[in-house]
């Protein structure tokens, strides 16, 4: 066969032929993603990024070409010249854009063969994910996940056409940086020009876009991988993707209206969906409320009501107990959910217990009247009370988990999320986004026995409640706000604290003393004295919002090349072990394991 690639240009791709291009003669060039030899006829569905087109070998056209195409197999890499042809009736495959042609190769070349590939390149695979990992490079090669990089592209493109419109520039910030407070563990890399010294894989940009706004930038925006050493889960991976911004001489309200715009515009771009706006808000302390947890799914309802004044007064030994240690009460109605077996109730009692939770007390509402253990201990007035509060009908089933306030609302919130998707409550194509504010500017952590940043310590305290810093520093509210979608946080940011004199307050309260506020952030204190303006930001997470609009299951499934539930890269291996020279250089010695 002749080897006619090198003068002849590839004419079309393999998405791109149609009834209109009948009669032409093209040039494809492609994978061979399977062949089917009917004896006479020989059968090659040819794919490429944009599709698949059927390329026929013919006897009675091309004897020569037939016979060679007999050595064609699965993943054999070629160019094809052919004529396109209507399809026979009764061989339309309405499944294809290319279905209603076919190309009858008139020359073809083999460009590459190829191995037998480990698992066929199909929607489906049962091979597991490791083996797919591992050939990462076929595993793209299947339609689902090559969509899925091609819709990420578009939002990355959206997202740059939208911002640099808005007035925002890109700006690269370093990699190889000082340790940034995000809550995770850093990643290290010794710094060989001296031994002992590390530097830092950035948890974010944080620092550096607050000082690119002292630099006067105004407006800054990256797309920026990020590096996170934390316990992996399925929407997580130890380096993602960041839509990172940040924004001078800016309040809440304006920021929020510029990022819903941003929002806006990837759904339009990259998947043709007019989202309406303005989304709903709520603060952290109703999401905490009526839903338990500060990523609120809003696609179904199923609230939790707080009964804790309601039974003040109870005789139920497991809820007084709780009460007498100053927990709460909350209860799920779950309407017309009377008819859940035991079996059932006592799978929910043992995910509440994951969160802590000591049990769950529940109570059916069935036509011979209240059925429950506890049902006998509540009196009339409490009956009353609780049908009222709870809307409490015939059929339905009151769940209460009673314990301190945190464990009450994790528990249930959780409960709330996996009764929602059991009961078939989730309209899968819905799409909720609210945003929750006015988080809390600290929590307490038990364990270490000191205040800690819900967000991170710039922070801004919400200036009606500055008077509690020092009083009743858990009190105090910020100015920090995330954007939800259906249950997923896929972005957090905050408006920030301008002025070192504040910030210097808020790092003593997160019990950072001045040396090592001034060891870790020194040079950002000193930036805030030189006239910072007022600035705030948010980070979007890229890999989750790809995931939710692709309804991926795993955040492995929008990354090219992410790692393994475990840290690994199967690919590459990474990570290895190195040469000893390369340690000497470094001055580093491994502890023997
Ligand atoms: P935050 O830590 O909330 O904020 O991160 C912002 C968003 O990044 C995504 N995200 C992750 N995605 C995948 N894997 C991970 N391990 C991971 N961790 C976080 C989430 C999250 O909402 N500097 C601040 C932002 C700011 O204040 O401007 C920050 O990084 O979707």
């Amino acid at each position: 066969m002749a080897q006619f690639v090198h003068d002849i240009s590839r004419t079309h791709s393999c998405g791109a032929l149609t009834k209109a291009d009948i009669g032409k003669e093209v040039v494809l060039m492609g994978w061979v993603d399977v062949r089917r030899d009917h004896g006479g006829v020989i059968f090659v569905d040819l794919r490429d990024r944009e599709g698949m087109t059927q390329v026929i070998f013919n006897p009675e056209i091309n004897e020569e070409v037939h016979k060679l195409g007999r050595f064609l197999r699965n993943e054999y890499v070629m160019a094809v010249k052919g004529k396109v042809v209507e399809r026979p009736a009764g061989m339309v495959n309405a499944k294809l854009k290319s279905g209603e042609i076919e190309v009858h190769v008139i020359e073809f070349e083999v460009l590459n063969p190829s191995k037998n590939p480990p698992f066929m390149i199909q929607d489906e695979v049962t091979v597991s994910e490791e083996m797919r990992l591992k050939y990462r490079y076929l595993d793209l090669r299947r339609k689902g996940l090559r969509d899925n990089m091609i819709l990420r592209h578009w939002v990355m493109q959206g997202t740059r056409h939208y911002l640099s419109h808005h007035g925002f520039i890109e700006v690269e910030t370093p990699f190889l940086t000082k340790s940034t407070p995000e809550g995770a563990r850093d990643y290290l890399v010794p710094a060989r020009l001296y031994p002992g010294h590390f530097y830092a894989l950035p948890q974010s940009p944080q620092l550096f876009k607050q000082l690119l706004m002292v630099a006067g930038m105004e407006r800054y925006f990256q797309i920026v991988r990020c590096f996170r050493d934390e316990d992996l889960r399925a929407d997580r991976q130890p380096e993602f993707t960041q839509i990172d911004l940040e924004l001078s001489f800016i309040n809440q309200n304006d920021l929020i209206k510029v990022m819903e715009g941003l929002i806006q515009a990837i759904w339009r771009e990259a998947k043709g969906i007019e989202l309406s706006l303005p989304f709903p808000r709520i603060t952290y302390q109703e999401s905490m409320e009526r839903f338990g947890l500060d990523a609120p799914d809003m696609r179904f309802g199923l609230e939790l009501v707080e009964v804790t004044d309601v039974l003040r007064e109870t005789q139920f030994k497991v809820f007084a107990e709780t009460l007498e240690q100053k927990g709460i009460i909350k209860a799920i109605n779950v309407k017309g959910g009377a008819g859940l077996s035991r079996k059932n109730l006592d799978e929910l009692a043992s995910f509440v217990g994951v969160y802590g939770a000591k049990g769950m007390v529940s109570i059916k509402n069935s036509e011979e009247g209240w059925q429950s253990s506890a049902a006998k201990f509540f009196s009339e007035k409490e009956k009353k009370a609780l049908t009222e509060k709870t809307q409490f009908e015939k059929g339905d089933l009151l769940i209460f988990v009673a314990a301190p306030t945190k464990i009450a609302n994790d528990a249930l919130g959780n409960l709330r999320e996996r009764l929602g998707e059991q009961l078939g409550l989730i309209d899968s194509k819905s799409l909720k986004f609210v945003w929750v504010v006015d988080f809390p500017l600290f929590d307490y952590d038990t364990v270490a026995k000191r205040h800690v940043a819900i967000h991170h310590p710039f922070t801004s305290p919400k200036p009606e409640d500055i008077a509690f810093l020092d009083s009743e520093p858990l009190k105090v509210r910020s100015n920090a706000y995330d954007l939800v979608l259906n249950g997923n946080e896929i972005g957090g940011g905050s408006i920030r604290i301008h002025d070192s004199a504040t910030q210097k307050k808020v790092f003593q309260l997160l019990n950072i003393g001045d040396e090592e506020a001034q060891e870790k952030f020194g040079f950002l204190l000193e930036a805030l004295s030189f006239g910072a303006p007022p600035h705030g930001g948010i980070a979007f997470g890229l890999d989750r919002i790809i995931m939710l609009m692709t309804g991926a299951t795993s955040i492995r499934d929008v990354i090219a090349f992410p790692k393994t539930q475990k840290g690994v890269c199967p690919l590459t291996e990474a990570p290895s072990l190195v040469k000893a020279e390369q340690l000497e250089e470094l001055g580093l010695r491994l502890k023997p394991v």
